[in-house]
This record gives C-alpha cells, structure tokens and sequence, in this order.
C-alpha cells in the first residue's frame, strides 16, 4: 500500500477546497471541489460543472481525474473532495467507479466547511469493484 505524506495530503485537500470556488452548480446550488494526486505527484483540481441538460452534469471527482489523464498521468494515488456542508460527502457511484480505474487503491479523502471528515479508500469505498482486470 503506497504511504503519501502529510504534507501531500494537506495539499490536496487545499486544492480541492479551492476548485470549489470554481465550480459551475446553477441549478443544483452544490459547489463541489475535488483534487487528484497523479503518479507524477502532481496534483490536479476538479469542480462540478452541470448543465441546462441536466444528464450531463460532471462530478467534480471526474474533472479532476479526467484533466489528470488528458496530462498523462497512468495512475491516481489519491483524490481529495471538498463539500461547504456541515459534513463531509463521500464520491457517488459513478466517480468510484471512475476512480477505480486508474487507483483502484487510492486515498480518498472527503473534508467540508467543519473539521469532520472521511479518509478511507476506494477498496473500502467500493468493494469487489469490476475494472479493466475483468476484461482480460
Ligand atoms: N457532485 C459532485 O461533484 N461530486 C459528488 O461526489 C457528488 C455530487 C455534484 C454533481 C452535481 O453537480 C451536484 O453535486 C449535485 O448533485
């Protein structure tokens, strides 16, 4: 199991607090803010980002990571999501599964606007997952 340092941590909770300022949520009215650690050690901010069709709106874990990949990054080591809620929100299904594929063992870290959190990972998130093994 990878050890990521604090410091890494306390970065990545950073961005993700700060991504959500830039989150796009007119119709929901839930800013999201999420950051991804790639293999490289970078770290790469996501937000929510919705739509007037709404089907279409993107989780802010999913803008993280995706943006990560479109840089080159093969492997997620952890992601960090930011709610302005009381406490904190765990990813949704569809972005576990996200996660899963590129860091099937990742952190995942969820802090709010108190000092309540979760810090677990996607195995314990998302067990028995089916991933890019199961094609083989
Ligand atoms: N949302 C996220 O960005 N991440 C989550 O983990 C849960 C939900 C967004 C999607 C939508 O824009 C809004 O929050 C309300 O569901």
């Amino acid at each position: 199991m990878t050890k990521i340092s604090d410091a890494a941590l306390r970065r990545l909770e950073k961005s993700a607090r700060s991504a959500a300022t830039r989150a796009y949520a007119p119709y929901s009215k839930f800013p999201v803010g999420a950051a991804a650690l790639g293999g490289s050690g970078r770290i790469y901010a996501g937000c929510n980002v919705e739509n007037a069709s709404y089907g279409l709106c993107n989780c802010a874990e999913r803008t993280a990571i995706f943006s990560a990949i479109a840089a080159g990054e093969k492997l997620i080591k952890a992601v960090a999501v930011f709610t302005p809620t009381p406490l904190p929100t765990a990813p949704c299904g569809a972005c576990r599964q996200v996660i899963n594929e590129f860091g099937p063992d990742a952190v995942v870290i969820s802090v709010c606007d108190t000092k309540n959190r979760i810090d677990t990972r996607l195995s314990a998130l998302l067990p028995a997952a089916f991933g890019p093994g199961d094609l083989d």
